[in-house]
């Protein structure tokens, strides 16, 4: 136990060749009067930070780095920072100088002395700002605090806070619920227990000196998952509802191109010429195929993001779409007639409140199916 650090401070970093020996060299000074640990967890960065702390751990045995070379993203590098921790207490914060590194004692004390489970750093707070921040970008960050605030159980002024404090109980009890997707580690802590001791110490949010900040794209629609997971993923994943959503996109395409192709008497014209087709039927293929192709795209885009099919790989992407596409309408009808073959609902409701349920549950059936085999088929892993 002896030579046990009170506290580990971990340091996520990439390409922070030109802040990471300041920054130890300040934490070295502002906590000289902890036992100290500092790990640095680097994903290989091609600037070889991990290079720098090689060199300061050899003489400062306090000091460690791993160099990550398979594994990529900020929460979970400060994941395996914590999974190597001795500390009693762990500290996470960024390694570009931007957090305030004078306040870690008070925040070591929040945990040791007053026995609070985690502290943050805090810009929301008196005595804490966000520096020279635009009016816009201050606005967005309070809209992103508020809607924590209504989702999860706490109160807290700045959930997205990269800089915080936390006991190794508290981090032993959630780590393995801990998502190790996306950076909002802390919002994952606060998000997955219940009941936790959290105090807040404001700090002035810095300008970044060197280097560049590698969180800018995609940040909201990330933050918006990550709060939608934390509250109900447990029923519904975020993949199903954007799913959904891109699928109730669709039928406003189905609805637009269907009421285009009347006014424009476009399916007189081409389905005499062309197709000798029924002109309503000519009509509504249309819509259909073209909320097809919208939604390929959309789901692309953003429902499986993370296994999007890019280049030439989206023409077998999109026949497979088609194909479940086609699967699904067909389930989507025979459910309905199934349903109303059997006489489901009959006396219960007035045949036309019966139809549009039924085919309601078609729609659902159906919708549920073709999100499995698109998940499984279309969109599968690798
Ligand atoms: N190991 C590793 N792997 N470190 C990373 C990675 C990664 O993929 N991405 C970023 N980092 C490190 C950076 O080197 C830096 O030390 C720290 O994580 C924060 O990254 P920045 O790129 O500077 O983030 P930011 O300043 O835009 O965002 C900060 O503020 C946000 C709220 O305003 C972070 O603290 C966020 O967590 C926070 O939500
Ligand atoms: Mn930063």
């Amino acid at each position: 136990m002896s030579n046990r650090a009170a506290i580990s401070v971990i340091l996520p970093t990439y390409n922070e060749s030109g802040n990471i020996a300041l920054l130890i060299d300040r934490l070295k000074t502002v906590l000289k009067s902890i036992p100290h640990e500092i790990i640095v967890v680097d994903d290989n960065s091609p600037d070889r930070t991990w290079e720098i702390v090689e060199k300061i751990s050899e003489k400062n045995p306090w000091v460690r780095v791993i160099r990550r070379i398979e594994d990529r993203g900020l929460s979970s590098a400060v994941l395996t920072g914590m999974a190597v921790a001795n500390g009693e207490v762990f500290a996470v914060m960024d390694a570009d100088l931007q957090h305030d590194e004078s306040i870690l004692p008070e925040m070591f004390r929040a945990i040791h002395d007053d026995r609070m489970d985690i502290c943050i750093g805090s810009r929301g707070i008196e005595g804490g700002s966000y520096g020279n921040w635009s009016a816009t970008r201050r606005f967005m960050s309070w809209v992103a605090a508020f809607m924590a605030k209504v989702m999860l159980p706490v109160n807290v002024k700045d959930p997205m806070s990269g800089f915080f404090v936390i006991s190794r109980e508290t981090y032993q009890k959630s780590a393995d619920k801990i998502n190790p997707r996306g950076f909002k580690i802390l919002l994952e802590f606060i998000g997955r227990s219940r009941g936790l001791a959290i105090k807040e110490i404001g700090y002035t949010f810095k300008n970044r000196i060197h280097g560049e900040t590698k969180l800018s794209s995609s940040v909201i629609k990330n933050y918006l998952i990550a709060l939608w997971d934390l509250r109900f993923g447990k029923y519904v994943t975020p993949t199903f509802l954007m799913y959904c959503l891109v699928g109730a996109s669709g039928v406003l395409v189905y609805s637009l191109v269907l009421a285009a192709c009347r006014v424009l008497v476009l399916q007189d014209f081409f389905s005499g010429l062309l197709l000798r087709m029924d002109p309503n039927s000519f009509s509504m293929l249309a819509a259909v195929e073209t909320s097809i192709i919208s939604n390929y795209f959309l789901n692309n885009y953003f429902t499986f993001y993370e296994r999007r099919h890019s280049g030439k790989k989206k023409i077998a992407g999109f026949v497979k779409f088609q194909l479940v596409s086609l699967l699904g309408l067909i389930v989507q009808i025979g459910v309905f007639q199934m349903l109303q073959a059997n006489g489901f609902l009959i006396g219960i409701l007035s045949e036309g409140f019966r139809n549009i349920f039924n085919n309601a549950l078609g729609i659902v059936v159906a919708t549920v199916s073709n999100y499995y085999l698109n998940l499984n088929f279309t969109w599968r892993k690798n």
